[in-house]
């Protein structure tokens, strides 16, 4: 008997079978079928064994549906595996973690406690927005780092005197680690939003670093593309070479990825918690590291 029974949603197919084939575990695909009023149906395409259940379904749009389907599939994992640890890729709501403004619902908090009550052991995601996110499970929580395998996808390109940017002070953190795997220089800007519009403005002023190098735009996710836009726009202007965009969940809304281009980005390079067309790097290595 395997050790692990890994359980796969419809949205992280081939992510789960990259995780099953590596923990050599049996996988198990999920049928789904939406009725027309919009409820989901679940079926399992066999009886999971009992051991160790590894759930894996990303919860990228449509968001809230996605969110249902995995509670479904973790509720009859529970009622098979002796533990049920659940990898959810890309974690949808992970920005609404505080009250930024008056009665604003906390509804990563609202997702957090229904996870435990369907029964979750442990809870794996990947690059979660902020830890803050975390806080509000109250079960065992693991947050994977995507960044060391988008750093090496980056360093086999060969770019021209380096440097790694976040579009934001919040993500200062993420481009230091960036920029330390690749051995080059980091820098961060000064992002505002407007949190009733969600419209953008970089506040920064000029750099001297930034003439004729190549820059890697670092971020956790990149959803209307809004951010690396503005931050795109105000690199520009300063004279860079390329701009590389190297993040770990494309979402890329509303014709995002065209508008990127458009604003002068030379490559957007993504991971597998969302498949698509950046989606260039694989992350299953990492999530088997959190799993064992
Ligand atoms: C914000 O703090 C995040 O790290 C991302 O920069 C942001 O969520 C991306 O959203 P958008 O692409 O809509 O600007």
């Amino acid at each position: 008997m395997t050790k692990f029974t890994v359980i796969s949603g419809s949205s992280s197919e081939d992510l789960a079978k990259k995780v099953a084939k590596k923990l050599r575990a049996n996988l198990i695909k999920s049928q789904l079928k939406i009725f027309p009023d919009g409820e989901s149906k679940i079926t399992l395409n066999e009886k999971p064994q009992k051991n160790k259940i590894i759930v894996i379904q990303s919860t990228y749009p449509p968001v809230d549906e996605k969110l249902i389907q995995t509670l479904a599939i973790i509720s009859k994992a529970k009622e098979y595996g002796t533990e049920v640890i659940v990898v959810i890729p890309y974690m949808g709501y992970a920005r609404q973690d505080r009250e930024f403004l008056p009665g604003e619902v906390i509804t990563m908090k609202v997702i957090a406690n229904l996870f435990k009550s369907v029964g979750t052991s442990k809870i794996i995601v990947v690059d979660i927005h902020s830890l803050l996110g975390l806080k509000y499970f109250k079960i065992k929580t693991k947050n994977v780092s995507a960044i060391p395998d988008l750093a090496k996808y980056i360093s086999k390109l060969k770019l021209k005197n380096p440097l790694v940017v976040s579009p934001d002070k919040g993500g200062k953190d993420r481009a230091k680690e960036f920029a330390k795997i690749l051995n080059v220089e980091y820098i961060f800007l000064d992002k505002e939003r407007n949190r009733k519009t969600g419209k953008v403005k970089i506040k920064s002023t000029n750099f001297d670093q930034i003439a004729g190098r190549d820059l890697i735009l670092v971020d956790d996710m990149i959803s209307t593309g809004g951010s690396i836009i503005k931050a795109t726009e105000f690199l520009k202007k300063q004279k860079c070479n390329r701009v590389f965009v190297a993040c770990t969940h494309a979402l890329l809304r509303n014709d995002a990825e065209n508008k990127i281009k458009k604003a002068g980005v030379t490559k957007i390079i993504s991971t597998n918690t969302i498949p698509g067309n950046t989606s260039l790097v694989d992350i299953s290595g990492m999530i088997v590291k959190a799993i064992i």
